[in-house]
């Protein structure tokens, strides 16, 4: 199970580290004729890439390809002869006197040509590899004059500024589509393909194969229908064109973060970031799909919902058009109508509208850019066949035509303005309210998938095949497990996660024995236990369940069973069984953060740079929670209490008991009931019950302060004044004196640039101002560069007085709510 939970999450970082014996080379500007012999690299104007042979892990087949000069991995994004390489070291490459890049084997055989067929005049060419990753051949006496460009013949690995483009007027469109490696180790063309599809209105489609299984849907003027909206993204501006000369989608960076979208060999579509401090490449996005994305899953007319059970629904005037079929959860033969529509008499017919949708399949789509809605209206009942119509552009007020004709696939629910006229008999549209719950909602437990908005044009993903111990029936991804003992808890979808059974938690545990017992709360207990197979694990008994325990147990189970990360506690099984409802995680042998960092003689356990690899790792929990797990989630009670170690003393984010999700840019709620700990709450939401994720920034701060100074926030004293840890630590950073905050014990371990830099970040977490603080994606870069921060601002709650009358007066600190895990301290 871990396993493959390891090898699911770092597999597409895995995928493109390869081995490269050599790095070392000179040049960017190549002439024709000049020849480069197998060991000889080119590298980019701005020593950001390089050119030459290399070999996967697995091979000695030599590829000529493009990688990151300066990082340590060395990661290829763009190769020449992928499906010809040359078997032996002898290889050589030259620009040929007609302008063709050219590879040569050593019996002097060319194994593969650029091709080039822009038809120049002289043979004046230059082969240059810029500084963005393109290798360009060009004209000698006007750069301008592009012959051939790697950018336009991509691999499996879109760079920032490449083009997906189809050329309207030349009719030549090279980058209409970008493919996956066979595998890991084998560069050749595989089976996963993301294409720009130009019939009807353009979309991005992923292909395994010929078989379209995902689709992004249609540039709507804000973004890809289907995708939330990001419209303040710091990092990258995404672009779609459409005109009467070409069509392309592309990225610019806004950033100087190093970044690359790739299409891994499992057919994932990723965004990945390089972290300089840890040498490695993190998962920025991913368009890690539910299972509505799944393409046509509902069929025709049919409408996905990831929060329906089924998620399946015909669309308003439809119905199955095979009922026993959606009985048994196979809805790919959609929906029919229930009354046919009259065509002739063109008032027979209605349109119903739907809002918060990703529109239909586009390839047979018609569109017109200066059409109204009311002409786009007329437009659809001139033709018997059109079926629905909506506008192209929903930015400023929305305007073009988009008009389907015949059967509409695809449709999925989402969070935001996107909208879709149906046609419909008039009989069908009577009686029937526009549900109530469709309109936009500050708080959703839908779907969705935050950062999804960054990937600009992605698309195709893997069939994940899943195992589940109790399984009623095999729909692809879609799974049940149900509990038979307890018809209220049925049907649940739960991706990985296993039922255990009573009977083998209770042995595990030693019938909830006493000795075995690791901690207790107002939840119920935790016991450590021993799975058949070996493996060890903590055992969350909830005590004390009624009807609607059962269904919050049901939705945080849900919402927890879809996070992933290395950061965050592994759920690995669950179990209901009457009123026991029981959670198994991973057991955790260092237990949790603050049983070490407070505790005089345990915290020499931590030094110096295990604590900065503490921080990194809790502020990339956080992040994923944020902005790259399908729901955004805002933990709201993080604190030393809840953060677990393993055995490598690497951080997991624990108890998700109070988290809320969101969806899209909507990510700030209002509760009455203000739950958390004392300490570590931000001022707004400790006053106002107003949290977002800035009020989870701010808990990171204050847990940065005390990993650094080892002492807690909330119990803090000094002799010279009465400011709490914050104030204390302003006041340090005030007189140039940060460093002094630093515990005792790390006095011989501790990096005094990272030291500051860790307070000096963690005041920005705790500026009073919920504006003012950086998202945790600032965090994880400021951590890891060496740049200029910006000065904090005064904390909030400075001195201790100002917090607890605050804390009194304002809000009620009981904490119901199902918990995970470690008791609240
Ligand atoms: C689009 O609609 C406008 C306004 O109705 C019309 O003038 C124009 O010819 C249409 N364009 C196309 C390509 O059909």
């Amino acid at each position: 199970m871990r396993n493959s939970i390891i090898a699911q999450y770092l597999f597409s970082l895995s995928l493109l580290i390869l081995l490269l014996s050599e790095c070392g080379g000179a040049l960017d500007t190549v002439y024709a004729n000049q020849v480069f012999k197998d060991g000889e690299t080119i590298v980019s104007s701005g020593s950001t890439f390089e050119l030459g042979f290399f070999s996967t892990r697995m091979s000695k087949n030599r590829y000529l390809g493009i990688w990151y000069k300066k990082i340590s991995l060395c990661t290829v994004v763009w190769l020449a002869n992928r499906d010809t390489p040359i078997t032996h070291n002898s290889g050589m490459f030259k620009l040929s006197s007609d302008g063709n890049l050219e590879i040569l084997s050593g019996s002097n055989t060319m194994v593969w040509s650029s091709e080039s067929t822009v038809s120049r005049g002289s043979n004046s060419s230059v082969l240059r590899l810029l500084d963005s990753g393109n290798l360009v051949v060009s004209e000698m006496d006007n750069y301008k004059n592009i012959i051939w460009q790697s950018f336009d013949h991509p691999g499996d690995t879109l760079l920032p500024g490449m083009k997906i483009r189809k050329d309207l007027i030349t009719g030549i469109g090279p980058t209409m589509e970008w493919n996956s490696w066979k595998s890991p180790d084998d560069p050749s063309t595989g089976v996963y393909t993301n294409i720009l599809d130009t019939n009807g209105y353009p979309q991005i489609l992923g292909l395994r194969g010929q078989v379209v299984i995902s689709r992004l849907g249609p540039w709507n003027g804000l973004g890809y229908s289907g995708l939330p909206i990001d419209k303040e993204n710091p990092i990258y501006n995404a672009e779609f064109v459409v005109n009467e000369r070409e069509i392309y989608c592309s990225y610019e960076l806004k950033s100087s973060v190093v970044q690359r979208i790739i299409l891994t060999s499992d057919g994932r579509t990723r965004m990945m970031h390089w972290i300089e401090r840890s040498q490695e490449w993190i998962v920025y996005g991913d368009l890690k799909v539910d299972n509505c994305d799944r393409f046509g899953l509902c069929g025709p007319y049919g409408s996905c919902s990831i929060n329906k059970r089924p998620p399946c629904t015909c669309l308003p005037g439809f119905e199955p058009t095979s009922p026993e079929e959606w009985d048994v959860s196979d809805w790919s033969g959609g929906c029919k109508r229930k009354t046919p529509l009259t065509c002739g008499d063109v008032n027979a017919d209605r349109f119903r509208k739907i809002t918060g949708v990703k529109v239909p399949d586009t390839r047979r789509a018609w569109y017109n850019v200066s059409m109204t809605l009311e002409e786009c209206e007329m437009a659809c009942r001139m033709k018997c066949n059109c079926t629905a119509y909506a506008n192209l552009d929903i930015s400023s007020g929305g305007s073009g035509c988009l008009i389907w004709f015949d059967e509409l696939m695809d449709i999925r629910e989402y969070d935001a303005d996107d909208h879709i006229y149906i046609r419909i008999a008039a009989s069908d549209l009577a009686g029937q309210q526009i549900d109530p719950n469709k309109k936009k909602r500050v708080v959703t437990s839908v779907l969705s998938f935050s950062s999804a908005a960054l990937l600009l044009c992605a698309g195709a993903y893997a069939y994940r095949k899943r195992k589940n111990t109790l399984q009623v029936k095999d729909q692809g991804d879609f799974e049940y497990a149900l509990d038979k003992k307890n018809t209220s808890v049925q049907t649940q979808l739960l991706g990985d996660i296993p039922f255990i059974c009573l009977y083998k938690v209770i042995k595990a545990t030693n019938n909830f024995s006493v000795s075995n017992k690791i901690g207790e709360g107002g939840f119920g207990s935790v016991y450590k236990g021993v799975l058949e197979d070996g493996q060890e694990v903590a055992v969350k008994r909830l005590s004390g369940t009624s009807q609607q325990g059962i269904e919050e147990f049901r939705n945080e189970l849900i919402s927890i069973s879809k996070l992933q990360h290395r950061n965050l506690v592994k759920l690995l099984g669950y179990c209901i069984h009457g009123n026991e409802m029981i959670l198994i995680y991973e057991y955790m042998v260092n237990k949790c953060l603050d049983s070490i960092i407070f505790d005089e003689t345990r915290s020499s356990m931590l030094d110096w740079p295990q604590r900065f690899g503490i921080i990194h790792g809790i502020a990339r929990g956080i992040l994923y929670l944020h902005q790259d797990s399908r729901v955004q989630i805002i933990h709201r009670d993080l604190k030393a209490g809840n953060i677990l170690l393993d055995d490598d003393m690497n951080p997991k984010i624990s108890d998700f008991g109070l988290a809320r999700k969101f969806v899209g840019h909507d990510s700030i709620g209002k509760t009455k009931k203000v739950v958390g700990t004392y300490g570590y709450i931000s001022p707004e939401y400790a006053v106002h019950g107003r949290f977002s994720i800035k009020s989870d920034v701010f808990s990171f701060g204050v847990l940065v302060l005390e990993i650094v100074s080892g002492k807690k926030n909330k119990e803090f004293s000094h002799v010279d004044h009465s400011d709490n840890l914050l104030g204390h630590a302003w006041r340090l950073y005030k007189q140039g004196r940060s460093i002094e905050l630093i515990n005792t014990s790390l006095h011989a371990s501790c990096v005094v640039h990272e030291v500051i830099r860790s307070i000096h970040v963690a005041l920005l977490c705790v500026q009073h101002h919920a504006k003012d603080r950086p998202t945790m994606f600032s965090v994880l870069l400021m951590l890891v560069s060496e740049s200029d921060l910006p000065p904090p601002k005064q904390p909030a709650f400075f001195t201790e007085e100002e917090s607890t009358s605050k804390l009194e007066s304002d809000s009620s600190l009981d904490e119901y709510t199902i918990t995970l895990l470690y008791p609240r301290s």
